[in-house]
C-alpha cells in the first residue's frame, strides 16, 4: 500500500518524506490556499518545491472545467517536473481529458469520486490514479469504506490497473480499513499516518526496556 500525504504545507511533506514511508503527495486549490499559496505562478513553483522533497507522484489539480482549458493546464504542469500527476474532475470534460493524457503517456488522479460508476469510467479513461473521498461520505451518513470496496471489486473483476487512491482519509482507522479491503494508496493527513506509530503498550514497554537497561549499567 502506497502513503501519500495530503498537504501542500512543506514541513509536514518534510516530516513524512524523513520518516522514509512517503511514496507521494496530494494537492487541490484549498489546501494551497490553506498554506497561503495563491496566484498561479506561485502556486506552480510550490509544486516543484513539493516534488523536491518527495521521491514520488505529486497530483496537481487543474482549475478549468473544459476540455481545452484541462489540456492546457494539464501541459503545462507535466512539463514543470516529471513527479507530476495531472488531477483531473470527475466530470464529462475531466474524463475525455484523462483519455487524452493516458493516451499521451503522462499520469493522472480523478478527483471527487463518490460512487462505483464514476470510477469505472475513471478506469475505462485509464486513469492512473482514481480518488473516491471516503471521509466526505461518512460526513453525509454514507459509508466510504463501502465505496472502496465497490471500487476494489469491479477493478479486480476486469483487471482493470487504475490504482485505487482512497482520498479524505481523515485518521487512522481509514488507513487500516483501506489495507484490509485492499486500496492500492491512500492520502491523508500527517496526523493520520503518525498516529499509526501509537500503542500505549508500546510507549510502556519502552519505558520498562530502558529502565531495566539503566539498573544493570
Ligand atoms: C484528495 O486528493 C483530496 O485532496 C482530499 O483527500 C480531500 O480531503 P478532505 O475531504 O479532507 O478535504
Amino acid at each position: 500500500m502506497k502513503f501519500f500525504i495530503d498537504t501542500a504545507n512543506l514541513e509536514q511533506i518534510k516530516e513524512a518524506q524523513d520518516m522514509g514511508i512517503l511514496d507521494g503527495v496530494t494537492t487541490n486549490p484549498s489546501l494551497m490556499a490553506k498554506e497561503g499559496i495563491t496566484g498561479t505562478d506561485n502556486i506552480l513553483k510550490h509544486y516543484v518545491d513539493i516534488c523536491q522533497i518527495v521521491d514520488g507522484d505529486v497530483s496537481a489539480e487543474v482549475i478549468s472545467t473544459d476540455f481545452e482549458g484541462m489540456v492546457r493546464e494539464g501541459e503545462a504542469l507535466a512539463e514543470l517536473h516529471d513527479q507530476i500527476v495531472i488531477k483531473l474532475p470527475m466530470i464529462k470534460d475531466g474524463i475525455k481529458a484523462c483519455k487524452y493524457f493516458t493516451d499521451k503517456g503522462i499520469k493522472t488522479n480523478v478527483t471527487l469520486v463518490f460512487s462505483p460508476g464514476q470510477a469505472l469510467l475513471a478506469a475505462k479513461a485509464g486513469a492512473t490514479y482514481v480518488s473516491p473521498f471516503i471521509g466526505r461520505l461518512d460526513d453525509i451518513s454514507t459509508d466510504g469504506l463501502n465505496l472502496i470496496s465497490e471500487i476494489r471489486h469491479i477493478y479486480d473483476n476486469y483487471g482493470f490497473e487504475t490504482q485505487i487512491l482512497a482520498a479524505s482519509v481523515r485518521h487512522t482507522m481509514h488507513v487500516i480499513d483501506c489495507a484490509k479491503i485492499g486500496a492500492d494508496v491512500m492520502t491523508g493527513p500527517l496526523s493520520s499516518i503518525a498516529g499509526l506509530l501509537k500503542h500505549p503498550l508500546t510507549d510502556i514497554g519502552l519505558e520498562k526496556f530502558l529502565a531495566d537497561y539503566k539498573k544493570g549499567n
